[in-house]
């Protein structure tokens, strides 16, 4: 099975993008719903929990694991490849590559959570790859609350969503990686805010693209994995707000089972 973490339930939109790739082969995914946010934490809580995440997705048969969340795959990618040995994905990685691609004057803007941006990971990665490269980034604690509370098209959203681009905007990238679970969710208010010019790079699209690559390359891999279109989600806390913010970014009802670690 596909086993997919995130802090709560914004990694939903990686599920979403893995449905649509790889549509039939079963999926696991694990929010820690009881301790979110991650995104205002240190990196060795950070990691701490993920190893556990980790740990209960291969119970379940996890074969691989895909961290969903920015913020975990930003700070603690490198301490899960050492310990496990089975496919570990980030998406960060992916989403460099695409950013790279398309963007024509190597300005590129990231706009994450706190911990994502303080870790440089994306700026790191892109100038690893292109040292002439500008990257320009951003902190936008306050879209997680927004996405969560449902305020997707308030003004309020659109306002704070211009204020927090308007850094970016000075650096006039040509290209936006939205570094962050949530943020697919906002995407129409923050083209329209950095301008229709700038693409945007939404990193659950990339690492979705990159795991379909990934298992027509690797048959053995494939071959673990069940194929019986089922989607299991676990949840570390269970509340009504977050059954309704599953469902939203979903589309659909989906039954979360509450686990304790
Ligand atoms: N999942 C986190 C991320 O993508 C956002 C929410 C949080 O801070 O935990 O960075």
């Amino acid at each position: 099975m596909i086993g997919i973490f995130d802090s709560g339930l914004g990694g939903l939109t990686v599920v979403n993008a893995i449905m649509k790739q790889l549509p039939g082969y079963d999926l696991l995914y694990f929010g820690d719903t009881a301790r979110t946010p991650y995104g205002t934490k240190s990196k060795e809580t950070v990691i701490g929990y993920s190893f556990e995440n980790t740990d209960f997705l291969i119970k379940k048969g996890a074969e691989i694991i895909i961290i969903a969340c920015n913020t975990a795959s930003s700070v603690a990618t490198r301490r899960l490849t050492e310990k496990y040995d089975i496919p570990i994905f980030e998406v960060i990685t992916p989403a460099v590559e695409d950013a790279l691609t398309v963007s024509g004057k190597r300005r590129i803007g990231i706009i994450g959570t706190r911990a994502t941006v303080n870790s440089n990971i994306y700026k790191k990665k892109i100038q690893a790859k292109d040292p002439d490269a500008r990257v320009y980034s951003n902190a936008c604690p306050l879209l997680v609350s927004l996405v969560e509370e449902g305020w997707l098209k308030k003004p309020e959203t659109r306002m704070i969503v211009k204020k927090y681009l308007h850094p970016l905007k000075g650096g006039q990238i040509d290209t936006l990686i939205l570094g962050c679970t949530h943020y697919p969710l906002l995407k129409d208010i923050i083209q329209q805010k950095i301008g229709k010019r700038v693409k945007i790079i939404d990193s659950s699209l990339s690492v979705a693209a990159q795991i379909k690559e990934f298992i027509k390359k690797n048959p053995e891999i494939d071959g673990l994995l069940s194929k019986g279109g089922k989607a299991s989600f676990f949840v570390s806390d269970i509340t009504d707000q977050f059954t309704k913010t599953a469902k939203k970014i979903l589309k659909k009802d989906i039954h979360l089972e509450h686990v304790v670690q």
